[in-house]
């Protein structure tokens, strides 16, 4: 497989991209939901630091995504199967998660830099974790993930309609069943 996509596959860095920011994605809704309804600060220290350098890493592989898009490789072309409105329906969507998962890195971040948790989380302090819902950024990050879920299921929902109904192996662009 080539490192950078054709006019109608992704190449690898791109693939490589997508799933590995996918399945952290995936992994960090879950521990972010477990980490707001943790009764006991001790768990919640725990989720929290696995949560915040994993959020850290999205950013990073979220920032290195768009370089790459930007200066070393074009996305390929939309499938002959696509009308136009739904071409351009997909690549909004694309955009809205990327903003969200950024959205969700940065509030994440001053979330910790406002809070003081890092001291907490990463240093060991003994003090209790303060209550996160009295920092603005901790109302961003939940109206971000609750828009992010809600792109990702239309976003998902759109790929199985592709491969399923449709039939025109979308997915194999994106390196699934090649
Ligand atoms: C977990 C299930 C997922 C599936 C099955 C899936 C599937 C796909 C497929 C098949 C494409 C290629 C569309 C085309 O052929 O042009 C694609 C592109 C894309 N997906 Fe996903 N995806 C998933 C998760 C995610 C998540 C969690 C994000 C959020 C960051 C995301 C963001 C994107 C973006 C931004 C693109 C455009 C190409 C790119 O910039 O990499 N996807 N996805
Ligand atoms: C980059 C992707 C990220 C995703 C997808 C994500 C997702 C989530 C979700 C789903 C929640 C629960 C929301 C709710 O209950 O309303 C949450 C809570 C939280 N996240 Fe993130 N997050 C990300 C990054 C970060 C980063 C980088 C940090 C810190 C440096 C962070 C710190 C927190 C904190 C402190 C909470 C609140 C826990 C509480 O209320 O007790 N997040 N996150």
């Amino acid at each position: 497989m080539a490192w950078k996509s054709t006019s109608d596959s992704y190449g690898g860095v791109g693939i490589a991209l997508h799933w590995i920011v996918a399945v952290l994605f995936v992994g960090m809704m879950v521990a972010g939901f477990a980490a707001s309804s943790a009764t006991d600060d001790s768990a919640k220290v725990a989720i929290l630091s696995l949560h915040a350098p994993i959020g850290f890493a999205i950013l990073v592989l979220t920032v290195a995504r768009i370089v790459w898009w930007t200066w070393a490789d074009r996305k390929p072309a939309a499938p002959s199967t696509v009308a136009r409105w739904q071409s351009r329906v997909a690549t909004a969507v694309h955009v809205g998660l990327m903003g969200a998962v950024l959205g969700l890195a940065l509030s994440g971040i001053a979330l910790f830099a406002l809070s003081g948790a890092g001291a907490i989380v990463f240093g060991g302090d003994p003090q209790t974790l303060p209550d996160f819902w009295t920092f603005a950024p901790r109302y961003g990050h939940a109206v971000l993930a609750r828009l992010a879920i809600l792109l990702v299921a239309l976003h998902v929902a759109a790929a199985l309609y592709h491969q399923f109904v449709l039939k025109d192996h979308l997915l194999a662009r994106m390196g699934v069943g090649r």
